[in-house]
């Protein structure tokens, strides 16, 4: 599917264009940002790289990356990056992975709820997966309490997931699944969304 582009009242998920670097830099150059994630923090050919790598893959078909730009659509500002990538293996598995950053400045606003209600409305209305997950640092309670809300269960631990500044570290896996989730139960007035492709 490309190019997609979901909108609720106050946030939209779209492709990536070169012209998102520097708003990009502002959430992967934060060491606030990624103090709970699996890389250090990027610099802007880092960033221009990880742009192209979006763009590049958008136009893959089968499409099984989705890695796109969260943006406020009535000023255009640029605050995040969310991504869904479908999982390898038969494709009647319908899994696909889920992840989320917002720049620091943009938080406690409702948008990184509101960025995974689009990445759930993607994943499961737009592209019929069954399952959708995320995986989050043991420490991050933000991220727990946000996916807990959404109804993305705590199914267990992963040990020794991912080597973050050379140490291993575990990850909590958090899911939902096609049954448990509807867009009424997990829409409010505010995210009322549309899609356009
Ligand atoms: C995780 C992240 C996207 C949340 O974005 P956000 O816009 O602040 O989230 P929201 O405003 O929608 O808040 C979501 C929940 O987290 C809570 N929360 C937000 N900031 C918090 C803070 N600093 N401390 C405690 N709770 C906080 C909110 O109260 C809300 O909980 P509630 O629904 O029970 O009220 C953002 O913190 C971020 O980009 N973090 C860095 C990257 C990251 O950790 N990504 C997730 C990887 S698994």
């Amino acid at each position: 599917m490309y190019p997609v582009r979901i909108d609720s009242d106050g946030l939209c998920l779209r492709e990536f264009t070169e012209d998102d670097i520097d708003a990009l830099l502002a959430v992967y150059g934060d060491p606030t940002v990624t103090r709970h994630m699996s890389f250090e923090p990027r610099n802007r050919g880092q960033v221009a790289a990880t742009i192209a790598m979006a763009i590049r893959t958008s136009t893959i078909e089968p499409r099984v990356e989705y890695s796109l730009a969260v943006a406020i659509p009535d000023t255009h500002l640029m605050i995040g990056f969310g991504r869904l990538a479908i999982d390898s293996g038969h494709p009647a598995q319908r899994s696909a992975q889920i992840g989320f950053a917002l720049r620091a400045d943009q938080w406690g606003r409702g948008y990184g709820a509101e960025t995974v209600r689009l990445l759930h409305r993607l994943g499961f209305a737009e592209l019929g997966m069954h399952r959708i997950w995320g995986a989050r640092s043991p420490d991050n309670t933000v991220s727990d309490r946000l996916m807990r809300r959404l109804g993305m269960i705590e199914e267990g631990r992963i040990r020794g997931h991912v080597l973050v500044r050379d140490a291993w570290r575990d990850s909590i896996v958090h899911s939902i699944l096609e049954d448990e989730w509807t867009p009424s139960t997990h829409t409010d007035a505010a995210s009322q969304s549309t899609v356009t492709t």
